[in-house]
């Protein structure tokens, strides 16, 4: 048993949690040894061994302590990047140093605040209204791309300021990227070239004609009194393709699957979907979150559970395991849509580096299941296909049917 085995989740039906469970019990520091056959040739260079965290409180501390545990020196991803390939992981938004990462952050967090998504709200709305439009009245579609995918590929567009006629493109290259293990790579970093080069010309587009959009307020901007590097530029595009439309689809399937096995649940929703759908929704996240890790690197030497971790050793956040942390949620491996500290689940980490989009991607989830709940409620999914990932948690097919809409 390895988790740099993309095939593990598909195995095991998802993250495997009798395993977690045995290690956060008797190994909360366990040694995941390197896979001699992963990453493939033409994707990384072969990945060291690292130590996984499956408490909550170790991944809640560990997030929340950057200085020791950094998301800087080897980047956020469990890959040894090298050369080129590692300055590009540190350029972007999850991997800058720090100082420079909290003054990005200041200038493209406005959009996500409170008061702008409400602005947006209408928007997103009639998007999720339209989505469900066009399959309603056909009885049967593939709930993944024909319903999940869209509204956050039309949203992280929108935000971020690409042309209508490159969002198609967009989020074939972000599914590509974030599929790497299905779709492979022809030429190493090509699928991420294709992205910078969309990146590109957005970035002149927005330097020319500024504008309200992410892009804009990062071309625009000023990070102590310089303009941002092209590479900072092109990695937080590639990161948004991906982070921006994966996750919040992801969560959409595991909704659909969860409330096909929790039919009682779902009447529960159906009975006041205002009521209980929120919590509903943070209960999938915790109980299937679609990002599976992300890494950290320690940068002095530290004690850990007695022992000693040095300089550049890697650092393994299970946020599926954390999230069935018994210490913080009681009988964790029932799901429960009334449970009222769910919202407490780690699904989009926590700290400095926690997800800039969290809110965008409830209201996102809220606009769509609601919308479905309403209109197509006796949806039913049909046979489904997870995605083979170390990465995410999730579902690239589920076909679905229900009543026909009038
Ligand atoms: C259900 C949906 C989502 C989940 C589960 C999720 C999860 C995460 C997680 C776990 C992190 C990393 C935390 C860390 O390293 O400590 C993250 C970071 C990030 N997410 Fe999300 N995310 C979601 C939706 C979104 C959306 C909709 C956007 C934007 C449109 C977005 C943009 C980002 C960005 C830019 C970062 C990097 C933040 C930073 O380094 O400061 N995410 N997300």
């Amino acid at each position: 048993m390895n988790l740099l085995d993309p095939d593990l989740f598909r195995r095991s039906g998802g993250p495997p949690h009798e395993l977690f469970k045995a290690w956060r019990e008797n190994d909360p520091l366990h040694w995941n040894p390197p896979n001699p056959d992963y990453p493939p040739p033409g994707i990384a260079v072969p990945t060291r061994g690292f130590h996984v965290l499956t408490r909550y409180q170790d991944v809640a501390d560990v997030s929340r302590n950057q200085r020791v545990f950094s998301s800087h020196p080897g980047g956020p991803i469990i890959w040894d990047w090298e050369g080129e390939a590692l300055r590009r992981q540190q350029a972007g938004l999850m991997g800058m140093p720090l100082e420079q990462h909290r003054a990005v952050r200041r200038l493209v967090v406005p959009p996500f605040t409170r008061g702008e998504l409400l602005a947006f709200q209408p928007e997103i709305d009639k998007v999720a209204t339209e989505i469900i439009d066009e399959v309603a009245p056909a009885g049967q579609c593939e709930f993944v791309f024909d319903v999940a995918s869209k509204l956050p590929v039309y949203t992280f567009c929108r935000l971020t300021g690409v042309p209508d006629e490159e969002r198609d493109a967009v989020a074939n290259l972000g599914n590509m990227n974030a599929d790497v293990e299905n779709w492979g790579s022809p030429e190493e970093g090509s699928l991420t070239k294709e992205l910078f080069q969309i990146a590109a010309r957005v970035s002149a587009e927005k330097l020319a004609n500024p504008d309200d959009s992410l892009m804009s307020r990062l071309v625009n901007g000023e990070v102590d009194g310089e303009r941002l590097d092209p590479m900072n530029l092109n990695m937080f595009f590639v990161t948004i393709s991906i982070a921006g439309h994966e996750t919040t689809r992801g969560t959409a399937a595991h909704f659909i699957r969860l409330m096909n096995e929790h039919p009682d649940q779902y009447e529960t929703i159906r009975s006041d979907p205002d009521r209980y759908l929120p919590n509903a929704i943070e209960e999938v996240l915790r109980y299937a979150p679609p990002v599976v890790k992300f890494r950290r690197t320690v940068t002095e030497e530290v004690e850990l559970h007695g022992k000693t971790l040095e300089p550049g050793d890697k650092i393994y956040l299970s946020y599926p395991a954390a999230n069935r942390d018994p210490a913080m949620f009681p009988d964790p491996d029932r799901f429960d849509i009334t449970r009222d500290n769910a919202a407490r689940h780690l699904a989009f980490g926590i700290g400095p580096r926690a997800c800039i989009g969290a809110r965008l991607a409830r209201m996102q989830l809220y606009s769509l299941l609601s919308e479905i709940v309403a209109r197509i409620p006796d949806i039913r999914s049909g046979e489904i296909e997870r995605m083979r990932s170390i990465w995410f948690d999730s579902i690239i097919r589920m076909p679905v049917s229900y009543t026909p809409e009038a």
